[in-house]
């Protein structure tokens, strides 16, 4: 089982994320980055799934083979962001199911509100996967999981690049059952809801928009 939080300290997740904070990363760069450190964060946030075996021949022999169990998984993408993250992880998972949530600030309330939502079947029988680059205030990132939630998901892990404490707090008190998995842990979040140091507008940098 994953802890409530995992920060992937590997040497070439630390090193890919420096790259990427750099302001003067080019996009294409900054894409590339996101799509190698992805398969990295993939392959932590899958950790401790649930194994079955198979019985299979290999050419000398048979054997029972170890397998994940259970459906394919279910990745969910919020938008925009989170689709950075989403294609390196199908590299590693191709099968897996993708849904997606979208989500703006309602100017008024500062409420996230809903605008698009588009979830895989059967969510109560799948691990859940919710990507999302830069956990900051954790609102979105925390309606994002009650919609899920209330759709059926009970097994959700949260996989995220930067985090910032008060991120980490608010989806503490709103979903303890939820794992978090990012590369670091920053400083601070600061008056314009930018984590920092941070590496900017995620959206912006890996789609080249202002
Ligand atoms: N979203 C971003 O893209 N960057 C931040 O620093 C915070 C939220």
């Amino acid at each position: 089982m994953l802890d409530h939080l995992t920060v992937v300290t590997h040497p070439l997740v630390q090193h890919k994320l420096t790259l990427m904070r750099e302001k003067d990363t080019s996009t294409a760069s900054f894409r590339q980055l996101l799509r190698e450190i992805s398969l990295l964060l993939a392959y932590e946030v899958t950790r401790g799934l649930p194994m079955t075996t198979k019985r299979i021949e290999t050419p000398l022999e048979e054997m029972d083979a170890p397998m994940i169990e259970g459906k394919k998984l279910a990745l969910v993408s919020i938008l925009r962001a989170g689709n950075g993250l989403l294609d390196g992880i199908l590299e590693l998972i191709p099968a897996a199911r993708v849904g997606f949530v979208g989500l703006y600030r309602d100017p008024e309330t500062l409420q996230p509100v809903q605008y698009y939502c588009k979830l895989p079947e059967q969510l109560e029988d799948r691990v859940t996967i919710v990507v999302d680059p830069m956990l900051a205030t954790g609102n979105s990132s925390a309606a994002a999981i009650d919609l899920i939630k209330s759709k059926g998901a009970k097994n959700i892990r949260f996989l995220c690049l930067l985090a910032a404490p008060e991120g980490i707090a608010r989806m503490k008190a709103a979903h303890p059952d939820v794992p978090i998995v990012t590369a670091s842990v920053d400083r601070l979040l600061n008056d314009h809801g930018y984590i920092v140091p941070g590496l900017g507008d995620a959206g912006d940098r890996m789609f080249g928009t202002k």
